[in-house]
């Protein structure tokens, strides 16, 4: 067992609550830091709940330098750090560009910056599949080229990639980092103590799904039926985000262990299988018993038709693989639905 300290960014929000439950499990000693722009206090009583662990938490924004500056040297003796935090919503980066760039790129720049004057070395950044945009070939491979994005959120998360990629570059550079390209999280702790949050109309399936099964929204949406797909709607890859958190975990112990390859690695995090908007519906009526009332609407702007990872890499080279199927993933996200509501 180490008991290493480890920075997460973002720890209080959605991905980064589940991972410090992961951390905890194999005995790192996370301390979390957020602004709570998108999340609740109350994930701290989930967390203790679920691990008996008080989690340390640190308040303040990773978009003002001096704050971060002053926070990581508090915690210098940090292994590592793990770094969530950012605006995530697609639609409201278009319509505030530079909010996202300020935040996103902002925080990441201090954090990165705080790393090197303190001299920790091993970062892993929340990256996501969005850089593929449509893939020519599926699956897609790590080496698949990145598209334009067509977000602003989408752009601060390529040229996130790029600013560490240039940073580790560097001769003088102590920095090891690994990119984990997200494909569709969805789910949440089979404790249903925490789960996601989304403020306001969530924009993506799951969260919708469940809101309007719960009465909260009257009807979902289901964006297009005339994808070139087996039934018409559109592809992803949903993954618990359970598993999402665990290989959080091995990608730490990677670079901590010095197994990495190079110093800057990029990995697909996906099941590796692609289901449609229709599939996730009957999985969720088949786990829950509930019925969606849903109607199908035209295509949503900018999505693409399908994607899903091809998991080759993370298995071989991580010894990580998914182990929770999308029956688990719906019926946990429905659990947490139930206990928020309750
Ligand atoms: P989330 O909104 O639930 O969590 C992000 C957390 O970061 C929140 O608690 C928020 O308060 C905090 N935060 C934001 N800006 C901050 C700042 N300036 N200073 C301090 N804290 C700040 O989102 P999530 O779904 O857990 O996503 C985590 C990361 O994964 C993000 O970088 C996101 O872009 C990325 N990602 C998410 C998905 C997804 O589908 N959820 C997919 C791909 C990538
Ligand atoms: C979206 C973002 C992506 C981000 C990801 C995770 C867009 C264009 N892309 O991806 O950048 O990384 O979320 O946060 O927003 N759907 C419906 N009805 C709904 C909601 C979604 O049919 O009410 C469909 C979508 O058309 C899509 C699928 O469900 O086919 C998944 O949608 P969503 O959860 O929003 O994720 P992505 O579109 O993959």
């Amino acid at each position: 067992m180490s008991l290493q300290k480890v920075i997460v960014t973002g720890g209080m929000g959605y991905i980064g609550s589940h991972t410090i439950v992961e951390l905890i499990n194999a005995g790192y000693h996370p301390i979390i830091i957020d602004n709570l722009s998108n999340s609740d206090r109350s994930v701290l009583e989930g967390l203790e709940a679920i691990t008996g662990v008080k989690v340390p938490f640190e308040e303040i924004d990773l978009s003002d330098s001096k704050s971060t500056a002053q926070i990581f040297s508090k915690h210098a003796d940090a292994i590592g750090v793990i770094h969530f935090a950012a605006l995530k919503a697609v639609g409201e980066s278009v319509e505030q560009p530079i909010r996202y760039y300020k935040n996103n790129i902002g925080s990441l720049v201090n954090v990165l910056e705080a790393m090197a004057n303190l001299k920790i070395e091993n970062f892993i950044f929340s990256s996501s599949c969005t850089v593929y945009g449509q893939p020519e070939k599926l699956p897609v491979t790590e080496l698949s080229p990145t598209q334009p994005a067509i977000s602003p959120y989408g752009n601060t998360k390529q040229v996130g990639e790029e600013i560490i990629r240039e940073t580790c570059s560097t001769k003088s550079s102590e920095l090891h980092t690994i990119s984990l390209r997200y494909f569709n999280p969805i789910g949440a702790h089979n404790s249903a103590l925490i789960g996601e949050l989304p403020l306001g109309i969530p924009n993506n399936l799951l969260p919708y799904i469940t809101q309007t099964a719960i009465g909260i929204r009257e009807q979902l949406s289901v964006f297009g039926s005339d994808y070139n797909t087996p039934d018409g709607t559109a592809i992803r890859d949903y993954i618990h985000v359970v598993d999402l958190a665990e290989a959080h975990v091995v990608a730490l112990t990677r670079l901590i262990q010095k197994q990495n390859k190079s110093n800057y690695e990029v990995f697909n995090l996906g099941t590796g299988q692609g289901n449609s908007v229709l599939e996730v519906i009957q999985s969720f009526e088949k786990t829950t018993g509930e019925k969606v009332n849903y109607k199908i609407v035209d295509r949503r702007p900018g999505d693409v038709e399908a994607v899903y990872a091809d998991t080759t890499y993370a298995r071989e080279e991580l010894g990580w693989a998914t182990k929770r199927n999308l029956d688990e993933m719906t019926a946990s996200a429905w659990a947490w639905e139930k206990k928020l509501r309750g």
